[in-house]
């Protein structure tokens, strides 16, 4: 009798343990276990992440692309920031529009996720660039951005309301934000933010006439403008926006390595950073305590 309740005991605890590394690595995609743990399971999981999401190139014209370009008319060539852009989804978005002959600067923590999103993006369009960096620091000067997008990733942040604080610090006045707030919050408690709550999130970092729209079964659509004005910025050189993050200077120079490879000089504190043969730049080495 005592053995078969000791098997049962011994299923049990099992079970358990098994549910709760399901939940923590799975459901949850390791947001409750750190950063470190959600980018190495986007690193694993890259390989099959458009498959698994299915995106339809019309969607994201219709929901995407389009009332981008719209926010924008009648100017077509923007600066765009993609934080956390994953494999490039709005890239490619931005890139099959006929009429984008803006600049879209995708980055992300994941180095896989970005080898995906080159392999996605470069057929349709090279005037995309790739940076693998924190969505917590972003290697950019105040007030630079004519667009900055978030999607489908807030939820996966440790500090998702300083992250909202640096999309807005990034984006120029009159300039559009667009993000994210997660709906289906069943196996994320604690994670996300109501709508009202993410409305209030937007105030404020400053960012006005916040609206959300309905979109998806798990997210919704949710679009703003920083507060005040300033010129359209449109497409400039990456070398004049890029800034170090280890010494904070701005004054990056991309150096040719070969014909596949180059890498990007600091020319304030010598430090150097590599893009990889799918083109990729990796400002990682350069945080300082990354
Ligand atoms: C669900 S995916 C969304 C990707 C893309 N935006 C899309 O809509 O398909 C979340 C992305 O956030 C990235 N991510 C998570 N935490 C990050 C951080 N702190 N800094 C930069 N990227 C991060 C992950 O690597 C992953 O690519």
């Amino acid at each position: 009798m005592s053995d078969i309740l000791g098997w049962i005991a011994a299923g049990l605890v099992l079970g358990i343990v098994g549910a709760l590394v399901w939940w923590l690595l799975i459901a949850s995609e390791g947001v409750y276990m750190g950063r470190r743990v959600v980018i190495w399971l986007y690193d694993l999981y890259a390989h099959r992440y458009e498959d698994v999401k299915g995106y339809m190139p019309e969607y994201e014209q219709l929901f995407l692309a389009e009332p981008l370009m719209d926010a924008i008319a009648p100017e077509t060539a923007p600066l765009v920031l993609d934080v956390a852009t994953g494999t490039g989804r709005l890239p490619l978005a931005l890139a099959r529009h006929p009429d984008f002959a803006g600049h879209t600067i995708g980055v992300d923590l994941s180095r896989r996720m970005l080898h995906h999103a080159t392999r996605s993006v470069y057929p349709y369009d090279h005037r995309v660039t790739f940076i693998c960096c924190p969505a917590e620091r972003l290697p950019f000067p105040d007030n630079t951005f004519d667009i900055v997008t978030c999607m489908e990733a807030l939820e996966f942040m440790t500090s998702p309301g300083a992250v909202l604080y640096e999309l807005a610090r990034v984006l120029r006045p009159g300039g559009v934000l667009l993000t994210t707030q997660r709906i289906n919050t069943r196996l994320m408690p604690g994670k996300t933010w109501s709508a009202g709550e993410m409305l209030e999130q937007l105030e404020r970092c400053g960012i006005e006439n916040g609206k959300a729209q309905v979109w998806q079964v798990d997210y919704r659509k949710v679009w703003g403008r920083k507060r005040g004005e300033s010129p359209f910025g449109g497409v400039r050189p990456l070398e004049s926006i890029l800034r170090c993050p280890h010494c904070d200077q701005q004054c990056f120079r991309s150096q040719p390595d070969g014909e596949r490879s180059s890498h990007w000089l600091c020319e304030g504190c010598g430090r150097q950073a590599d893009a990889g043969a799918d083109g990729v730049i990796d400002l990682t080495p350069l945080y300082r305590g990354h």
